[in-house]
């Protein structure tokens, strides 16, 4: 099947399941929506954040993709509903498939969630990892600081260990085994993220988890792109393109170009 994957992100975190996307389907044409001008959505309410996933999601429907992906968990958390009575194709979040993982990899049954304010405080990850696994221990933190830092570029600055330091230290010293990166922005800032948790605590990326559930999505339903052609990708993105633009080629290792896109309705709701 020929048509597009369309994924989309409050800005560049869904990359990190495009990326992965790339790798494991190289023949999947995706279109991806980053919303940078209204990002983050982590402190927006749960009502904002519905409304503009459906905004997206409308936008992204007159490509005719074969399937949905919300790349973000503070959308997938109160949105996905929503958006799977909307349209009629396959709609895949990002915070069952990260939860499976996680599951799949703890040993002492005690895991750990970081993720936006608004993922957090609607504990979607606790709701679906005890719906799996009902004994299951989890230590949930917010870390607010750094969704934005990476929206800024900044994944690579020295700044970064110190941010991540402070973002983490509540969860230092807990006996957890796992912990999710519940949020698409995180796995930008893997390496200090791991160097800050230590050896001992395996790191969960919901966006490579994501990217393997796509891929089964599509063959159980026979979707797989068959046309042996590489395909070319659009990216769209609300806000300021050459930021966005220069994030997603390094993280990508890709020449892309980016369609902007002007919303017509308020940012603020
Ligand atoms: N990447 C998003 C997530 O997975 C949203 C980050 C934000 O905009 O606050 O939650």
């Amino acid at each position: 099947m020929q048509q597009a994957i369309a994924v989309l992100d409050s800005g560049v975190g869904g990359l990190t399941v495009v990326k992965e996307v790339m790798r494991q389907l190289p023949q999947e044409k995706v279109i991806y929506f980053g919303d940078t001008a209204r990002s983050p959505y982590g402190p927006r309410s749960a009502g904002e954040v519905r409304t503009f996933t459906r905004q997206i999601v409308d936008y992204l429907i007159q490509f005719n993709p074969k399937m949905i992906v919300i790349a973000c968990n503070t959308a997938t958390a109160v949105a996905i509903e929503d958006i799977r009575e909307r349209v009629s194709i396959p709609v895949l979040g990002v915070i069952s498939p990260g939860a499976r993982a996680a599951i799949k990899n703890t040993r002492s049954g005690i895991i750990g969630v970081i993720g936006t304010e608004g993922t957090i405080r609607s504990k979607a990850y606790e709701q679906e990892l005890r719906l799996i696994s009902p004994n299951i221990q989890v230590f949930s933190e917010a870390c607010p600081l750094l969704a934005p830092f990476v929206e800024k570029g900044l994944f690579g600055a020295e700044s970064a260990q110190a941010i991540v330091e402070q973002s983490l230290s509540p969860l230092i010293g807990k006996p957890i085994d796992c912990l999710i990166l519940g949020c698409t922005h995180y796995p930008f800032l893997m390496e200090t993220i791991s160097s800050v948790m230590g050896p001992d605590v395996r790191l969960i990326s919901s966006a490579d988890e994501t990217a393997r559930e796509i891929s089964t999505i599509l063959y159980h339903h026979d979707m797989l792109a068959t046309s042996g052609l590489l395909p070319i990708h659009q990216f769209f993105c609300s806000g300021e393109p050459e930021l966005f633009m220069t994030i997603a080629q390094n993280w990508l290792k890709e020449q892309i170009s980016i369609t902007p896109v002007v919303w017509q309705v308020p940012n603020i709701l």
